[in-house]
């Protein structure tokens, strides 16, 4: 049986990677290796952690031995990439985490992949359009957009992308990179503004704003996401870049009333009330004003698109949430980790 491996598996977007492939392609062992870092969280696969082809083995990037001895022992024919430290508001505070994880980490996987595979093997990066910067009111990001990332974390997504493409052009690695734009939907770590502003909402705690709200994001449905990763796996041109998106821009402000109006609907509040937790805070250090997405080539070359209308996604994703209070409320206090830290420490 062939064997493709997805780092960072536990996480927000990895969990849907994981269980894309699992359930879609049963003549491949999809073999998940993440650190169960705070974001990690094993119960985003419980559905199929039974599944004869999906295999976990919990584990840092960094580890040299580790990682070479899985690659011994499952000789992959590619790797999907997307173990990282992915929030922007922790990569100010902790910078060095993030050059540890997202770039030695990356580049230890590339060292290990040259040495230890066949001349087939594929190396994904799953990355993301902030390492273009900002856009000011007008124009997209394109695949040939000059890389400006202006925050740590988008600093090293840029800097393993620039590693990722380096070990095609010297090692000869087949390497496929895609850059997307925010994601949302079931799983994402209440860190992030729409799982946050939802807890919130439900527990009658402010919404934090950072700056006046006026910061645009372009929003695409994680689903949406791990569809267009499988395109780009199977079909994307080696060395090439695929920007992914949604065309779907918001400002802060006007995302968190759709929001707050959706959320007094479901849960039977007088309209308005979720709006009033609207509370204007500090604005982040080096907050880019703009982001968003030009998909053609994707859509042209691979056929994807997105499927999902936002306010469609949106409302699912909020089910999602409110359905799953054990979650929220496991993940919230911490317990999850203490649970999965008992059944996987080796
Ligand atoms: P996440 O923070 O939810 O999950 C990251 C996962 O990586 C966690 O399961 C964590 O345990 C694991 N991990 C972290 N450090 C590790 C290490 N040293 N070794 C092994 N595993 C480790 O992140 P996410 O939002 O799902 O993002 C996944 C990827 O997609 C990242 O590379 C991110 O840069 C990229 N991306 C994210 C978005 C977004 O909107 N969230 C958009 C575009 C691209
Ligand atoms: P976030 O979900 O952290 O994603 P990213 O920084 O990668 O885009 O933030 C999305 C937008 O929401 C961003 O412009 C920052 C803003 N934001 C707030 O206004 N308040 C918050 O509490 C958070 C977490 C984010």
């Amino acid at each position: 049986m062939k064997t493709i491996f997805i780092t960072g598996g536990a996480g927000f977007i990895g969990s849907h990677v994981v269980r894309r492939f699992v359930l879609q392609h049963p003549e491949f062992r999809i073999v998940n290796i993440d650190k169960l870092t705070y974001a990690g969280n094993l119960a985003n696969l419980k559905d199929i952690e039974n599944k004869e082809n999906y295999i976990f083995k919990k584990g840092d990037i960094n580890d040299t031995v580790f990682i070479q001895k899985l690659f011994e022992k499952y000789r992959p024919e590619g790797l999907i990439h997307l173990a990282a430290e992915s929030h922007v508001d922790r990569s100010i505070s902790s910078p060095l985490d993030f050059v540890m994880t997202n770039v030695v980490g990356t580049v230890n996987l590339l060292n290990i992949a040259k040495e230890n595979s066949s001349s087939s093997f594929r190396f994904y990066h799953v990355s993301t359009d902030e390492v273009y910067g900002e856009l000011g009111k007008d124009g997209y990001f394109t695949e040939t957009t000059k890389y400006d990332p202006h925050s740590p974390y988008s600093a090293s997504k840029a800097s393993s992308d620039h590693f990722v493409r380096a070990y095609h052009d010297t090692y000869g690695l087949d390497v496929v990179l895609s850059n997307c734009s925010n994601n949302y939907g079931a799983h994402q770590f209440p860190e992030k503004l729409i799982p946050l502003a939802i807890h919130n909402i439900q527990n009658n705690k402010s919404i934090p704003i950072y700056g006046d709200g006026a910061n645009i994001r372009d929003w695409l449905w994680v689903e949406d996401h791990a569809h267009a990763i499988e395109e780009v796996y199977f079909k994307g041109k080696t060395r090439e870049t695929y920007n992914i998106g949604g065309h779907n821009e918001w400002t802060n402000l006007d995302l968190m009333h759709l929001l707050c109006s959706l959320m007094d609907e479901k849960l039977n509040r007088p309209s308005g009330s979720s709006k009033k937790l609207i509370t204007f805070v500090k604005d982040r250090a080096g907050h880019d004003v703009r982001y968003a997405i030009d998909a053609s080539k994707i859509e042209k070359e691979l056929g994807w698109k997105p499927s999902l209308q936002f306010k469609e996604g949106l409302s699912k994703t909020i089910d999602w949430y409110l359905g799953n209070p054990k979650w929220m409320k496991a993940v919230t206090s911490g317990d999850y980790q203490h649970y999965y830290k008992k059944m996987y420490e080796e």
